[in-house]
C-alpha cells in the first residue's frame, strides 16, 4: 500500500536510493529539473542543506507568488511513500500555459523501476485528484506519449476521456465527478 505525503527531509537517504534507480531518466514530477528559481542537479542533491531547501522549495511552489523560472507556473507536490520508503513523485500544476494545454497537461508522475506495476501510479493519480478539485478546478489534462503504455493505462485506469493526440502525445481530460 502505498500513500501521498508533503516532501519531507526525513526521506532523504531513500529518496536518494530511489533516484538513482531512474539512472538519469528525467524524473517525472519531481521538480528536480527546477522548482523556485533553482535548478537542483541530482548529485547536489546529497548534500542534506542542498536537500532541505529542495524540499522547501517543492513545498512553496504551491504558493501562487513563490519566486519561479519563467514558463513554470504554481505546482503542488506530493511523494508516494511506503512508510518511510520514498516509491515516487507526483505533480499537480494549478493552470495550464499553452506548452502544457498542448502536450505537458496538469499532473506528472514517476515511479521508481524497482516499485513498478505493483498499482502505484494509479493509486497516486487516485489521490492527488482531490487536492485538484479543492484548488476548484472542474477537470485536469493528463497526456502521455504515444508508446507510453504504463502511464497511458494509469490515466485510463482512473477513468481518462481522451480528447486527441498533439506532438506525439495523447491528450486526457479527468472531470470531478
Ligand atoms: C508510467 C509509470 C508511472 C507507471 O507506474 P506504475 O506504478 O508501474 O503503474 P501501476 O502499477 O499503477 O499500473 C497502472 C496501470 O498501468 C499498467 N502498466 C504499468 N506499467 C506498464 C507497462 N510498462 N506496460 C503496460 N502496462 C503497464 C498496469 O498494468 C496498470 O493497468 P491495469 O490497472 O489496467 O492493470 C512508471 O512506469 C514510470 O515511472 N515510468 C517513467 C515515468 C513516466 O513515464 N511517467 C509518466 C509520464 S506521462
Amino acid at each position: 500500500m502505498s500513500s501521498l505525503i508533503v516532501p519531507d527531509v526525513r526521506l532523504h537517504k531513500s529518496w536518494l536510493e530511489g533516484t538513482a534507480e531512474f539512472q538519469g531518466v528525467h524524473l517525472d514530477g519531481a521538480g528536480a529539473e527546477a522548482v523556485g528559481a533553482e535548478q537542483w542537479p541530482l548529485a547536489e542533491l546529497r548534500d542534506p542543506d542542498t536537500f532541505r531547501r529542495f524540499t522547501s522549495a517543492l513545498i512553496a511552489d504551491a504558493l501562487p507568488d513563490a519566486q519561479r523560472m519563467e514558463g513554470y507556473v504554481p505546482c503542488t507536490y506530493r511523494w508516494i511513500v511506503d512508510s518511510d520508503t520514498f516509491l515516487g513523485s507526483i505533480a499537480l500544476r494549478h493552470e495550464l500555459n499553452e506548452y502544457l494545454l498542448q502536450e505537458g497537461g496538469h499532473i506528472g508522475y514517476s515511479v521508481r523501476p524497482s516499485a513498478r506495476r505493483q498499482g502505484h501510479a494509479a493509486s497516486a493519480l487516485r489521490g492527488i485528484l482531490p487536492v485538484a478539485w479543492t484548488l476548484g478546478m472542474d477537470q485536469v489534462l493528463l497526456t502521455c506519449d504515444e508508446s507510453n503504455a504504463g502511464s497511458r493505462a494509469t490515466i485510463e485506469r482512473n477513468d481518462g476521456v481522451y480528447e486527441d493526440s498533439r506532438n506525439g502525445k495523447r491528450r486526457y481530460w479527468i472531470s470531478r465527478a
